[in-house]
């Protein structure tokens, strides 16, 4: 299965390994070399990447191996109800959008149907496709809604009513499957509605499931996730009947019940009995958006990922463009790697933060952005021994809960949707009667176009608040082909602007240095988004000689954790899985 061009690239990769004189922590051998179904060769093939010591984990161990098909995402029974779909004769498009509802109902700090995303689609026969299902700003949303009287901006686009953009995730998945799929909405929505309905047991560390923070307080939701005040405990048998109610309108009557039904009168009461604006009208306007793909390359590698209304397909795309001008690129790990990285997304970002915004809106630089030419010059501007400074103005603020799942199915069909409420738990606010959480989406847009925002981060007028707009986003849902144009890797990641970062690595981490997927996944993350000027790593995560190196070079280094990823890789003889590490990915396949 794997291709003489894979090997060939592989080896010659091996060889680049050898020579380069920075140690590092690069894998010199892929698990695609071998048949991945015996780990013990796996592991006899593979020159382990050796990570920095006191890293957390450990390389060289196994990824779930499944011969036909593959579900990876946040949370066990959601990748259950994928494969459920697809052992029944469903397409990953099918296992997708049966996932994606099943994550509205096991993992709803970020799995949802009051939230937004985007998915990334190529069929076996070569065709791709990219979804937007973001959602957009209200109607009577006005660019300053969220500065106060004394022209402070206040927390209004994080907590409450007003953070909700209109949902797009029923409209979206819904599309998704119309177009791609081929089973009725009631059959794939089965296993979500039976885990609503019967319940399903939340993780002993109660996490992306059943904890109560302080936005859920404050609001309905509070009775069935915060009982008595405090979080779910790990092992409850969460049942979810109103949740179990409207997903079953919506497999009867399809998009049309949430948004022009009895669940669109419901979220419209419970809206302005809470002060927020979103209308009938609003949600009789959604539309879901099929865009073009965008398509680049890296050392003869495709990537089908995502354009605006994220902005992370050309972020992706002009960080490798640039670095593509780097032949070979140091090992994984060592400052000689670590500086280039942070001079690229240095680079990228501070076109993100400046240019990018809805296209419907903003004219967004596409071509130029991820053209080769442009990467060129951005790479000669790169000193290979100084850190850059970035510009005065740029940055980009995000929240903290997303999630990212993959879908392979037996034919080789491939899906990559990330999905989000923006913070955990959205807004907090949970629609009576309806049994979902809202979104606090607003809060991608720039509140306040060229002064800081909450977080002290600010951002450009092409993302300011319109009426109808949809807020950027980081979401890089990213499939990605071999040399010879063979499905390669199925990838993305939650965690606001690290979503970027992370995608990349995992696939430099694949494709540059030839780890297996396992190693790519648990390999010490970096992230820079221009502004703050600041290079951040994964405590632990850079050897403290690299460290000193990249201080003498001029960066500023900060720590933080990196993003949520969820990701499958062709392999000889079937598919390796590989849920987040950090926190509790799951991969389920047969
Ligand atoms: O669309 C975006 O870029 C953000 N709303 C994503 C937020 C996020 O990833 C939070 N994650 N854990």
């Amino acid at each position: 299965m794997v291709s003489r061009a894979v090997l060939v690239t592989v080896l010659l990769g091996a060889c680049r390994q050898q020579r380069n004189p920075e140690p590092g922590i690069a894998g010199v051998a892929n698990a695609a070399m071998v048949d991945s179904r015996d780990p013990a060769r796996v592991a006899a093939a593979a020159v382990r990447s050796a990570f920095p010591p006191g890293w957390r984990f450990s390389a060289g161990t196994s990824a779930t191996f499944a011969e036909h098909a593959m579900v990876v995402s946040m949370s066990k029974y959601a990748s259950e109800a994928g494969v459920e779909i697809l052992k029944a004769g469903g397409n990953a498009v099918d296992a997708a959008v049966a996932t994606g509802f099943a994550l509205a109902v096991t993992y709803p700090t970020a799995g949802n149907i009051g939230g937004g995303g985007f998915m990334t689609i190529r069929m076996a026969d070569g065709r791709t496709a990219t979804l937007d299902y973001r959602e957009v700003a209200p109607l009577a949303a006005t660019r300053n809604m969220y500065v106060g009287p004394d022209g402070k901006l206040t927390n209004k686009s994080t907590v409450g009513y007003l953070a909700s953009g209109v949902p797009g995730s029923v409209a979206g998945m819904a599309e998704a499957l119309r177009t791609y799929g081929t089973m009725p909405l009631a059959k794939v929505m089965v296993p979500a509605i039976r885990m609503a309905e019967d319940g399903f047991v939340t993780d002993t560390n109660g996490r992306g499931n059943g904890q109560c923070n302080r936005n859920i307080a404050q609001f309905e939701g509070k009775e069935l996730f915060c009982p008595g005040g405090s979080a779910l405990k790990g092992g409850t048998l969460l049942r979810q009947p109103d949740l179990a109610r409207t997903l079953r309108l919506i497999a009867k009557d399809g998009p049309k019940a949430f948004y022009k039904g009895e669940i669109a009168d419901s979220l419209v009461a419970d809206e302005q009995r809470g002060g927020g604006i979103i209308t009938k009208e609003d949600l009789a306007r959604y539309q879901a958006v099929w865009r073009t793909p965008i398509r680049s390359t890296y050392r003869g590698y495709s990537l089908i990922t995502m354009p605006p209304s994220s902005s992370g397909g050309i972020v992706i795309s002009e960080t490798l463009n640039i670095l593509e001008n780097f032949a070979p690129l140091p090992p994984a790990g060592s400052a000689g790697y670590t500086h280039l990285l942070a001079e690229a997304y240095r680079r990228s970002f501070t076109d993100r933060n400046q240019k990018l915004g809805d296209p419907k809106f903003v004219k967004v630089p596409l071509d130029e952005l991820t053209d080769k030419r442009y990467a060129r010059s951005l790479a000669a501007q790169i000193d290979r021994s100084h850190a850059s400074k970035t510009p005065a103005f740029t940055a980009g603020s995000e929240g903290d809960h997303t999630t990212h799942y993959s879908v392979v199915d037996a034919n080789g069909n491939a899906v990559a949707t990330t999905t989000t409420l923006n913070g955990g738990y959205g807004s907090g606010v949970w629609i009576r009667g309806g049994g979902f959480f809202m979104n606090n989406e607003m809060d991608d847009f720039a509140a306040q176009p060229g002064t800081p925002n909450m977080y002290g981060l600010v951002q450009g007028e092409s993302n300011a608040v319109q009426p109808g707009k949809r807020m950027l986003s980081a979401m890089s849902p990213t499939i990605v082909l071999d040399p010879k144009g063979q499905l390669l890797l199925v990838t993305g990641a939650a965690g606001g602007p690290t979503i970027i970062t992370a995608t990349l690595e995992i696939i430099l981490n694949v494709v540059e240095h030839h780890m297996t997927l396992a190693d790519a996944m648990k390999a010490p993350r970096l992230h820079h988004q221009a502004l703050p000027d600041q290079l951040d790593y994964e405590p632990s995560g850079l050897t403290a000689a690299v460290q000193d190196s990249l201080k003498a070079m001029g960066h500023k280094l900060g720590t933080r954790g990196l993003a949520t990823a969820n990701s499958i890789m062709r392999v000889s003889g079937g598919l390796h899985g590989v849920g987040e590490p950090r926190s509790g990915g799951t991969a389920v396949g047969y």
